[in-house]
């Protein structure tokens, strides 16, 4: 393993290249990327990204939204059927369809969706600002929510407007029960639960926390506990352990496993960066119309 991370260390620099990569992908890709976070942070990274060429660790929506917010990089996926199960559930006729049905609804799509769907919509979201971004749409607008159903019913909990949720989930969140959640906190006494807002509400109100996997840095920086539940993708454990050695941390089940994030492996990485594969392609009115809802998500204070 050591002689492929010399090798991708060896192409990063003579290439110039910028890893990022998810939280979720494995231990040892989150090890040799230059920044790791969540989807927001990511976002945020590329917009701000002076390198001409990206190597992203993650999925096809979360690549795209790196090359619509710096068009001017090369940006590589690695894998290029790391999909995202919930993306593929809201296309872009099907939301196109629904727009004309209701052209005063406010459209909110939820970053994990692919850059052809944002086409479509108002504005963008992230599980770590979809409460502000539903605050700003003004009262008594209708509300589209798509597409995680669960996200959209979380964020309605919190924020009173009229909605109507599109019918997607991500199946690796939406499969964590409530029996699940309530057998760690016997296992593991004294020790929060965070759970991630794809989950379904009647979850979600079992656990103590509910965040974006960047914000759950945060709350593990701020609660003294000495131990945690971690009820999202295991990837995030490596992040944790890594940031805070002193605390313990506890997978709620072996099973909450995205398949298409494992994908990235080190040996895809550096042939990424060896044959400059696979290469993320947007057509120039696909960029600039799925800029503006990300743009509008990023401007919403
Ligand atoms: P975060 O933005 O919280 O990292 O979530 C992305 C995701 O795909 C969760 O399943
Ligand atoms: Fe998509 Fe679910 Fe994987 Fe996140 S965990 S990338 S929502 S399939």
């Amino acid at each position: 393993m050591q002689k492929l991370i010399d090798e991708i260390n060896q192409l990063k620099k003579s290439s110039g290249a910028l890893i990022l990569a998810h939280n979720y992908v494995s231990a040892e890709i989150q090890d040799i990327a230059d920044f790791t976070g969540d989807s927001l942070e990511l976002a945020l990274k590329a917009r701000d990204c002076k390198a001409s060429l990206m190597v992203f660790c993650g999925v096809s929506f979360m690549a795209e939204t790196a090359k619509v917010l710096s068009p001017d990089s090369t940006v590589l996926l690695p894998v290029p059927d790391a999909g995202c199960l919930m993306a593929d559930m809201a296309e872009a006729e099907d939301v196109a369809k629904m727009r004309e049905e209701n052209p005063e609804a406010v459209f909110i799509a939820y970053v994990n969706t692919t850059a052809a769907t944002k086409t479509c919509v108002d504005i963008c979201c992230t599980s770590a600002n979809a409460d502000r971004i539903a605050a700003s749409v003004p009262e008594g607008k209708k509300i589209v929510f798509l597409p995680d159903r669960n996200l959209g019913r979380n964020v309605a909990d919190k924020v009173a407007r009229d909605y109507t949720f599109w019918n997607g989930c991500c199946p690796i969140h939406d499969r964590i029960t409530c029996d699940m959640i309530l057998d760690a906190k016997k296992r593991y006494p004294g020790c929060p639960v965070i759970i991630h807002p794809e989950c379904r509400p009647e979850v979600v109100a079992c656990a103590d926390y509910a965040a974006s996997t960047g914000k759950m840095l945060s709350i593990v920086r701020e609660d003294d506990s000495k131990g945690f539940v971690i009820a999202t993708e295991e990837g995030i454990l490596h992040r944790l352990k890594k940031e805070f050695p002193e605390k313990e941390f506890y997978a709620l089940s072996p099973c909450v496993i995205c398949d298409d994030m494992k994908k990235i492996t080190l040996e895809s990485v550096r042939d990424a960066l060896k044959l400059r594969q696979y290469e993320v392609k947007l057509d120039a009115e696909t960029i600039e119309k799925a800029r503006k809802p990300i743009e509008r998500m990023l401007n919403t204070k």
